[in-house]
């Protein structure tokens, strides 16, 4: 498996199939000369189980190719829209009337007024725009969110993150972009990118503390302790956000993501270690130090590697080929050969009770193999009480009317007490997995022995 098929598979397994990363949504960009059709794209992003995306302008075919597609998505302005939606109530009337309402099967979850236009010479339209597209969607009846999207550009300080602050030049326009945020509930898009940070000041900041490796150096701001930079970014503006009265507001991480190509530490080991930690990250339910408890929504920049941005890393942050190939229908998550031949003899001489499969280096392997005289019992005391597993195994039984019959039950087992990292990787791959044993009659997930007793197999085996 070459490696930006890794990239691509895990990325692409960990969105389809493991439903606690349903959270994810994806930047999709459209600066590129070689990128595939928007309804190709739409229908691969459906295929994905991706939920979400953001569009940095209102574009009517990709919006079109949204019409009933379930997936749900931010719209941006463009920048240079702003000046007018600002002086002009009519301009945004005109604006949702031309972008948004041909669109009503479209879940349009927020508009955004501009893109890191903060500080700047647009930034002064900025909040305008923002109360002129509010009352343009009510009076049209669009129940979607006015927002913006910010870069870390506003904050003159971010580090520690207690002490994040916006900056001279922000702060008027935040403070009153805040204020309708939180009048109108809204959300505040953030761009977040420990990418720059790290390679803005390589010596300060470690670069596993930026991939937001497990075992990077932490950063203490008592009462605090930041284990990576992403979560310490995204607290540094909600102490900002607190200082001007908006502790309400909530920050949906709007754009993040790690080039694979074009500067240093730009590689694919990185892009792909970045977005698997970010997933498991965001996904975990932890929230941040500063607001714990919550999933945080984000959006994964970007769809495609774009190549009419300016050459370098820029060009470097696509998740999928412009082709869209399908990264894991050649190779993907690697299974060993000899998971495939012990179930087949499993399957035709019996000669195993059960297997057990673990997931090492990439690779599904056989763990264990159970003789024909081994019990459920031996079976269950082989699976370890908190690490994941597959596992096959072969039920006899005798029906009322005296037949021997046999089962083959494949149980996915999971157990609470495992790494969520290792609960996903397992969940994720399952399903690709399953493929490879033909011939399961029966599919059973358990995350606690209870859930597979031996009175549970033998319902489930009628
Ligand atoms: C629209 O999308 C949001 C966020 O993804 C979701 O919570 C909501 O249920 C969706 N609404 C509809 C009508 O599908
Ligand atoms: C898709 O593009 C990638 C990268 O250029 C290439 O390796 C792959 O062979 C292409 N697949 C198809 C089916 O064209
Ligand atoms: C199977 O379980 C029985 C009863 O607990 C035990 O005596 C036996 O040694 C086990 N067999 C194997 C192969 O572990």
């Amino acid at each position: 498996m070459d490696k930006i098929s890794a990239l691509l598979f895990l990325f692409s397994c960990f969105l389809t199939f493991h439903p606690g990363v349903w959270g994810i949504g994806i930047n999709y960009g459209l600066l590129g000369d070689n990128l595939p059709s928007p309804s190709d794209t739409i229908s691969r992003l459906k295929q994905r189980s991706v939920p979400k995306i953001r569009l940095f302008e209102p574009d009517q075919d990709v919006l079109t190719a949204l019409h009933d597609s379930g997936i749900s998505v931010i719209v941006g302005t463009r920048n240079e829209d702003l000046e007018s939606l600002a002086s002009d109530p009519a301009a945004a009337t005109s604006w949702v009337e031309n972008n948004i309402l041909p669109h009503s099967s479209v879940n349009i979850t927020s508009v955004a007024a501009g893109n890191e236009v903060i500080p700047g010479e647009l930034a002064q339209y900025v909040p305008d725009a923002m109360e002129n597209l509010d009352a343009a969607l009510s009076a049209a009846k669009v129940s979607a969110t006015v927002t913006t999207a910010i870069s870390m550009q506003v904050l003159s300080t971010s580090y520690p993150p207690s002490q994040g602050e916006f900056s001279a030049e922000s702060a008027t326009i935040m403070k009153q972009i805040t204020e309708f945020l939180a009048s109108k509930k809204s959300p505040l898009l953030l761009n977040v990118y420990p990418y720059f940070a790290r390679t803005g000041d390589p010596l300060n900041v470690e670069l596993n503390y930026a991939l937001l490796e497990d075992g990077a150096t932490a950063v203490l701001d008592c009462p605090f302790t930041y284990n990576n930079l992403f979560d310490a970014m995204v607290d540094s503006v909600h102490a900002a956000l607190e200082n001007v009265g908006g502790s309400n507001v909530e920050v949906v991480v709007s754009e993040t993501g790690w080039p694979s190509d074009g500067g240093r530490d730009a590689s694919v080991e990185n892009a792909q270690t970045y977005v698997n930690n970010l997933i498991r990250l965001v996904s975990s339910g932890e929230g941040t130090p500063r607001k714990p408890g919550k999933d945080i929504d984000t959006y994964i920049f970007a769809m495609f590697n774009e190549n009419l941005k300016p050459e370098g890393v820029e060009q470097n942050w696509g998740l999928f080929y412009p082709n869209l190939t399908e990264a894991n229908s050649a190779s993907g998550m690697a299974v060993e050969d000899e998971c495939k031949l012990k179930f087949l003899e499993l399957k035709a001489k019996r000669n195993y009770r059960f297997i057990i499969f673990k997931i090492q280096d990439q690779q599904v392997v056989v763990e264990k193999l159970g003789t024909p005289d081994e019990s459920y019992e031996n079976f269950t005391a082989s699976l370890p009480s908190d690490e994941c597993r597959y596992a096959v195994f072969d039920f006899d039984f005798t029906t009322n009317e005296n037949c021997q019959k046999s089962k083959i039950f494949f149980i996915a087992w999971s157990p609470d007490t495992s790494s969520v990292r290792m609960k996903m990787v397992y969940a994720s791959s399952k399903d690709r997995f399953k493929r490879e044993l033909d011939g399961i009659q029966v599919e059973l997930q358990a995350t606690d022995p209870s859930e597979m007793s031996f009175d549970i197999i033998k319902d489930r085996a009628r």
